[in-house]
């Protein structure tokens, strides 16, 4: 789970045994590139962990959602944490088992309930009453039964970011603890719903334990509340949201995580969910991006740089940190930098107060981007999107084009 994506010998920065120069040369910047080996040993990492319990690790496609990765991942096991009936499809193209799905978020729509109910997903975590009758008559209309849990949102503060905090009672995700009662009651005299098992989510980025105890202790109390009305559950999805190191963050290990999650659920008769991102994805990608231009002025430096918040939006809506590293060899002073990308907005910046030395053309390594990078990208400013590469020992695979002008406007049209 610590391996560190960036090899350097002497002098020279390569991925796994590919030189970052030759994937620079051959794709171009800005393009994030990630380690194969990397997204598969945390992968296997946390399931090893929970090796003799019955489990199922279902990946937060969110996080990164690119076939080529879903692919890997479904072909080890991995079943996937799906908010949209797009992210559906994307796991049925890259072959993963639908039936290894759960179906998250609290805004799904008729449409997508309904290819879900079709393709006969593992459980939909419903998130209010109106989504369960949705989901009732659903199933109905399409003849077929639904199993479906319940989103509760215990009330623990997660301690992350408040915009990546999902359990608190005044999120808008899931339902409290006496709301998730009346609702598996209610669900109980649905004919068209099977009652499977219960969810919780309650953040990302989370660097201590005693949320993720606070929350399952919550759970497993409903659940034996709800043993004794004749209602039983057979699957408990504790979410996913462990951290990962950015900057000082001391996030827990697998291993300590995953003692605390068997010594809480004990020798229960329940099978256990997982639906981490982040911290399977999040170390295993990086962005390169080429300095433009170096600009100093006698308040500030800058090192604008070909990538911007478009290309990875952490930095400007969360203030998160990303180490940054300049790969090339520069002989120019050490300084303070911005890094800042060519978008219109004083908000895109990829990294505030970096002391490095750096010059025009030289390419920089933005890491730890795997999670929530690709995927929160969008085309602001009309700038297409950048590539994904994926290497593998000393090849490299080009697992998504770059955008090309033609991509960004083939769906307008001019007005007749
Ligand atoms: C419902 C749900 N499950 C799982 C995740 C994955 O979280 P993380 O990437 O922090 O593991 C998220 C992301 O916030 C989520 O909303």
């Amino acid at each position: 789970m610590n391996e560190t994506i960036l090899k350097k010998n002497k002098g020279k920065y390569s991925i796994e045994n590919v030189p970052i120069n030759d994937i620079t040369e051959k794709f171009g910047t800005p393009s994030y590139v990630y380690s194969k080996k990397i997204i598969l040993n945390n992968y296997l990492d946390f399931k090893n962990q929970f090796e003799g319990i019955d489990h199922l690790i279902c990946f937060a496609v969110k996080s990164n959602p690119n076939i080529a990765i879903l692919n890997l991942l479904a072909k080890n096991g991995a079943g996937f944490d799906i908010v949209s009936g797009g992210e559906l499809q994307r796991v049925l193209a890259a072959k993963g088992d639908p039936k290894k799905v759960v179906f998250s978020g609290v805004g799904k729509s008729q449409e997508d309930i309904e290819l879900a109910i079709e393709h006969n997903i593992l459980t939909f975590n419903v998130e209010s009453e109106a989504e369960l009758y949705r989901i009732q008559n659903s199933a109905k209309k399409l003849n077929k039964k639904a199993n479906i849990s319940i989103r509760v949102n215990p009330d623990v503060d997660p301690k992350t970011h408040p915009y990546i905090s999902t359990g608190l009672k005044d999120n808008k995700f899931g339902v409290d603890e006496q709301k998730a009662i009346s609702m598996y009651k209610i669900a109980k005299t649905l004919d068209a719903i099977n009652i499977k098992g219960i969810d919780c989510h309650i953040g990302s980025q989370i660097t201590e334990l005693k949320p993720f105890e606070d929350s399952i202790k919550k759970l497993l109390e409903l659940i034996d509340h709800l043993e004794s009305l004749n209602i039983k559950i057979e699957h408990i999805d504790v979410g996913g949201g462990i951290g990962i190191q950015y900057s000082k963050e001391t996030p827990p290990s697998f291993y300590e995580y995953s003692k605390t999650v068997k010594n809480i659920i004990g020798n229960r008769n329940l099978k256990v969910i997982f639906e981490p991102g982040r911290v399977l994805i999040g170390k295993a990608g990086i962005l390169l991006t080429e300095v433009e231009y170096v600009k100093n002025s006698s308040d500030k430096n800058f090192l604008i740089v070909n990538a911007a918040m478009n290309d990875l939006m952490r930095p400007a809506l969360y203030q998160a940190f990303h180490e940054i590293i300049n790969i090339s060899q520069s002989n120019s002073d050490k300084k303070n930098y911005d890094v800042v990308g060519p978008v219109c907005e004083t908000g895109d910046f990829l990294g505030k107060d970096r002391f490095m030395s750096a010059e025009e053309k030289n390419i920089l390594a933005i890491l730890d981007v795997g999670a929530y990078g690709m995927s929160m990208s969008s085309n602001y400013n009309s700038r297409p999107k950048v590539p994904e590469i994926i290497v593998d020992d000393n090849k490299c695979h080009l697992i998504k084009n770059r955008e090309s002008f033609s991509d960004l406007i083939n769906s307008e049209k001019l007005l007749p």
